[in-house]
């Protein structure tokens, strides 16, 4: 595959399982790939080498980086280093997961979407929700190349237009047809609790599954948090 994106070098904070599959995939397209753990790299190094991806600290990656893709626990949103993410293009993969997080309220309010928490507090950071509604296992497996017969799509959602292109452009350089959610505040429909969740579909199918988001169960307490419920 070949980079069409103009961002060069991707950062990626967590190095789990998440992390690991887009750093492989982002490193086959031909970015250069920067991957932090929580703490010492040290013992990820030899396994990220191998896939392509400098394991490095935190602030190295953002430091370097075009842009950071968010894969760690989205409880851990806070220790993310405000000052030098902003003005940054961020990815954020985060979902609430109460196995992960534990019991978060604040984090399960159907009126805000978990993204737009993420970027309330990555003030001057451009936040796109992208790369979290699909499992590790699908998006290692069905990477393709654009235009092969039913390859899937990934959703994403952001505020800005360009960053929601450069954000579709990564996404079809990793193996999967961009589809725009809308709006950071739509990401709630990529979250757990929606039909887009765990999707593994194409692009037309995953257009329909929002398209029914609001008539959905998750659609309608939605709404209805957000005083938008129809009468
Ligand atoms: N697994 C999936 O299929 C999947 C799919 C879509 C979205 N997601 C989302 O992606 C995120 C990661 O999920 P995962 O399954 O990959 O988790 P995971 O396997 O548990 O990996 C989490 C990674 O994040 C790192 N980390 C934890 N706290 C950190 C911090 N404060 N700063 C930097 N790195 C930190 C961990 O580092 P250490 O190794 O040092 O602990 C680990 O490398 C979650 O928000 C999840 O909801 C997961």
């Amino acid at each position: 595959m070949t980079v069409t994106s103009p961002l060069r070098t991707l950062g990626i904070i967590g190095a789990g399982r998440l992390g690991r599959v887009i750093a492989a995939l982002a490193a086959d397209a031909g970015y250069r790939v920067l991957i932090a753990r929580s703490g010492d790299p040290a013992p990820i190094i030899r396994a990220m080498s191998a896939i392509g991806a400098e394991a490095v600290p935190v602030s190295e990656v953002v430091a370097q980086a075009d842009a950071v893709v968010l894969a760690l626990p989205l409880g851990s949103y806070l220790t993310l280093p405000v000052e030098q993410l902003r003005g940054m293009l961020v990815i954020d993969a985060m979902n609430y997961w109460w196995g992960a997080d534990g019991i978060r309220p604040d984090l399960d309010d159907p009126r805000t979407s978990t993204s737009e928490i993420v970027q309330h507090h990555l003030t001057g950071a451009r936040v796109v929700k992208g790369l979290g509604h699909m499992g590790y296992h699908d998006l290692e497996d069905e990477a393709r190349s654009a235009g092969s017969p039913g390859r899937r799509a990934i959703a994403i959602a952001g505020d800005e237009p360009d960053d929601l292109r450069i954000v579709a452009r990564l996404v079809d350089d990793l193996g999967f047809d961009p589809v725009v959610a809308g709006p950071l505040a739509s990401g709630i429909m990529l979250e757990p609790g929606a039909e887009a969740f765990g999707a593994n579909v194409d692009a037309a199918e995953l257009r329909e599954m929002l398209e029914r988001f609001p008539t959905s169960q998750r659609g309608r307490v939605v709404a209805r948090a957000r005083g938008t419920a129809r009468p």
